[in-house]
This record gives structure tokens, sequence and C-alpha cells, in this order.
């Protein structure tokens, strides 16, 4: 294959990366939490009932923001519900994945596992069968000092110190026609908008995030964000999207090519915000949250998304392969390359639940979409770069036109973080990498991740097929690096620059 020719130049800068884009999200749906991050009865739970096998891998997951506690989860959510004695917590019908939820998880513990895992919370209220006064108190109840009612509670559930929660999410996916409590935008809006109003009344500090189109093929898309965004201004300081993918007709080169779509999706969300600010002549840009983003298309049935009034239900727990490992490291460029516009990402979920871990009694599995955000998140810290790149590309049936090598870049200190993925199925790219006028001095890590086939995944039986392994073959000479990157691959290098 002919070479791909990569200029990272320093002086090119897209923005300061936000380290939050590299958050999770965990949802009271299926086995996320029961039988996910909580289990008193594994033998691995810690004196709270956490998994300490889990948490391990989350924290090489190095994760910023976590959301919680939904997803659809949240519209139909009363936090009181899960605070106070455990034994007195009701066990409640939950509706939107149709399961039993016994409240044995709820604001404390979270907050307590958030903090373990350094992790910055971010909640999401419930505007579909909630009030804007409930979420209010939540407010009060994580950030408030000791001296009134529901900052008062929190002290006698064993938190004197508030939480400090920055991030609140005004609602989830209220556009789409499945959410409890959907309404038309114009009332969203006003519902959004009176609740942010009473949860900054109550916290000045806090951020908050209105929701957007939840999907591309909603016939509303981009009319519920201008219409929302217009009306509440800066009572909110994000906008959400969502995006989830996959490869129904089993076309790897194709799916490949998705991130054509995911780089549009963004700078489609973003025009609407830039429309609405000039619109309104506001001081005022609204930045994006992308709080929901991932493959998932095997387990979209009933059978899967039903949980039949049972507790801790198996609900959509996909298992990704190799080419899904690609489309994830493709989401974390495309992010990168926007830097100046997203500022908060939530790969959904965290685990069983479309996740990157998966837990089967006592075992634990880690999959193959696990390995690229390990090897990003570990490289995050610096400014992204604007990649100019050269070299073979293809058509793709459904996303256009595409380069065969996608990249991104991290400039840190005195380092560069280089991320590429090759999406030739058959052969190993060279590619040269020159950093402008700049110099790389040596390689300081290099890993890849690739495998045997498109679908080639890890199983229990075989849980190493695909993961990062080392990667030796990057050359630096003349202040230039070459390296070759095996079939289907997603590399992470960080070099020392001059
Ligand atoms: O992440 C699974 C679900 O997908 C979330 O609950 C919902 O917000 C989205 O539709």
């Amino acid at each position: 294959m002919e070479t791909t020719h990569v200029i990272l130049d320093p002086a090119y800068h897209i923005g300061a990366v936000d380290p939050r884009i590299f958050g999770g999200f965990l949802e009271h749906m299926g086995r996320a939490v029961y039988e996910g991050v909580f289990d008193p009865g594994s033998a691995h739970a810690d004196e709270n009932g956490f998994r300490k096998d889990v948490l391990g891998a989350l924290r090489q997951l190095n994760m910023t923001a976590m959301r919680y506690p939904g997803g659809n989860f949240a519209s139909g959510y009363h936090w009181m519900d899960g605070i106070g004695p455990k034994r007195q917590r009701p066990t409640v019908r939950e509706l939107a994945w149709q399961s039993i939820e016994p409240n044995q998880f709820g604001t404390d513990e979270f907050m307590k596992m958030a903090s373990m895992m350094d992790w910055t919370p971010m909640v999401t209220v419930n505007l579909g069968t909630g009030t804007p006064e409930e979420a209010r108190n939540w407010v009060e109840y994580c950030n408030c000092p000791v001296g009134s009612r529901y900052a008062d509670l929190r002290a006698e559930n064993g938190s004197k110190a508030p939480y400090q929660v920055k991030l609140w999410g005004l609602g989830n996916e209220m556009d789409s026609p499945w959410q409890l409590g959907h309404v038309p935008a114009e009332q969203y809006a006003i519902l959004a908008q009176q609740a942010a109003k009473l949860m900054k009344d109550t916290d000045p500090n806090i951020e908050t995030v209105a929701c957007g189109t939840c999907a591309i093929s909603l016939p509303t898309y981009m009319e519920w964000d201008r219409t929302v965004l217009e009306y509440i201004g800066s009572f909110a300081d994000y906008v959400s999207l969502h995006r989830y993918v996959g490869n129904p007709k089993g076309n790897t080169v194709d799916y490949l090519a998705v991130t054509n779509s995911i780089d549009q999706q963004i700078e489609e969300m973003d025009a609407v915000c830039r429309f609405v600010q000039a619109r309104s002549k506001s001081k005022k840009r609204h930045y994006l949250c992308f709080d929901e983003w991932n493959v998932w298309y095997r387990t979209r049935s009933a059978e899967h998304t039903r949980g039949s009034g049972k507790f801790a239900p198996p609900l959509i727990e996909e298992r990704y392969n190799l080419e899904d490992a690609l489309v994830v490291a493709g989401f974390l460029n495309s992010f990168i390359r926007h830097a100046d516009i997203v500022k908060i990402a939530n790969i959904a979920q965290i685990v069983n639940v479309i996740a990157p871990i998966l837990t089967r009694g006592d075992d634990m599995l880690l999959q193959t979409i696990f390995y690229p955000f390990a090897m990003y998140s570990s490289r995050r810290d610096g400014i992204a770069l604007l990649p100019s790149v050269s070299g073979p590309a293809y058509d793709s049936p459904s996303y256009g036109r595409v380069s065969v090598i996608d990249t991104s870049a991290i400039l840190g200190d005195g380092v560069l973080h280089a991320f590429l993925v090759n999406r030739n199925i058959k052969e190993t790219a060279e590619i040269e990498i020159d950093h402008g006028r700049g110099k790389l001095v040596s390689v300081i890590s290099a890993e890849a991740v690739s495998g045997p086939a498109p679908d080639a995944c890890n199983t229990y039986e075989n849980p190493n097929v695909i993961c990062s392994q080392p990667l030796q073959a990057v050359k630096i000479s003349e202040g230039k690096a070459s390296i070759q990157l095996p079939p289907l691959s997603i590399v992470a290098i960080t070099f020392r620059t001059a």
C-alpha cells in the first residue's frame, strides 16, 4: 500500500483536550449496577459491596466524568428512593427497562464510588416523571453545606461534606418517543429552563446539560436543538448528543467509515449552537456533551431490552469484536479532532450493558473495546493538533470518501501522542509522521491492537485474543517517524519531542 504522510505540526492547535471526553456512564439497567459494579454477594466485594475486580479494571480506563443514574432509567427515577437506611428503601417497578429496582445502590453509594475512583460525578435529573423542584432538592442534597433540609439529610446519611457535583443533566433523551414523559421541544424547553433556574439558584457553581437530539434519524433532528437552545439560553451550558452505530450488513469496510458521519454529527450540532448564539446576539456559546456513544446493534430487540419484571436481567450485553474496537478508536479520534467543540463525552456504558467489561458470576472479561479506550485515555493531556493526512482513501457506500488511515494527535509537555487506525483489512500500512516545525526525538511508548479477523473477540475461555501489545515497528530518523501498522489495527504512540 502507498505510504500515508501525516503532518502533525506543533503550531496547528485545535484546542485543549478536555479530560472529560474520557467519561463513562453507569445506568441502573440490566446488570450494570447490580452484578456489575455493586455485588455484595461476590467474592470480590469490598466492605461497601463494590466489586474490586471490576473497579480495578475501570481504573485502567482512567475515566473522568461518570454519568449516573441513566439513561432512560433517569426519566422515572425518584432519587429519594435510593437514600437512607437500606432496609427502608422501597423496591419499585422500573418502567424504562421493565425491571425491578431495589434501590440498594443510590446517590450516597455512587458518590462514594466516584470519590474512590476519582471520577467527576455527572448526575442526570428526572424531567420525565419528576419535577423541577425534585431536581433542585437533589442539588441541595449533593452540594449545599449543612443547615437546610436536604443537606442535613445527606449528613444524617453519612456525609457531612457536600459532594460538590458540578455537572447536571437536564433529563435524558426527552426528544425520543420511547422516553418516559416525552414531550415536544417547546414543552421540554420550558421544563428544563425551570429546573435549571431552580438548580442554579440552589448552587450557582453547577453546569447544566440540556437534552439535544438523541438520534440523527429522528424527524426533529436539529429543530429540537434550535428550539431548546433558543429558549433555555444561558440556563444550559452544554447540549447533549448521543450516537450508537453498528454493522448490521456485515460490511466491515463500510462500517469503519462511520467516523465520517460522527464528524458530521458533531459539526452539525455545533452549527446549531453557533446559529443560536448568532441569532440571539449572545456571548453564550453552548458546547457539546456527547454523553452516550458506542457500538450497539446486536441487542436491540425486545428480548434484550425488556426486563420482564426481573431484578438485574441481562440486558443489551453486546459482545464486541475487533472491528468494533476500531470504531471506538474512531469515535475518540473524532472527539480529539473536535476538541474545541466537544467538552464532555461518556462511553455508554461501563460494565455488562454495552460495555468494555463483562462479569459472569465472579469471573470478569475485558472486551475488545476496553483496549483502545485505555490506550487513548492514558495519553490524554495536552492540546489537540490538526492533522494533515495524505495517502490512500476509499469510497464507502454509506459514508462517502474516507482515508484508509484515521488519525488524531495530542501535543503534551515535551511529548506528542499520535493515534492511528488502519482500516485496511488485509494490508500493513506504511506511515510517515512529520512533526512539522518540531522534531520527534525518541519513542517513549508504542502499543497496538490488532487481530486475526474483523469478527475476532475475547471470550471467557480465550480472553486475550484482542488486547494491546507493545509495537516495535516504529523508527525515528531525522526528526520523523516511520511506522508499520498491521491490517485492521489501532496504534497509540508517545514520542519525546524537541
Ligand atoms: O445506554 C442505553 C440507553 O440508550 C440509554 O438508557 C438511553 O439514554 C439510550 O437510548
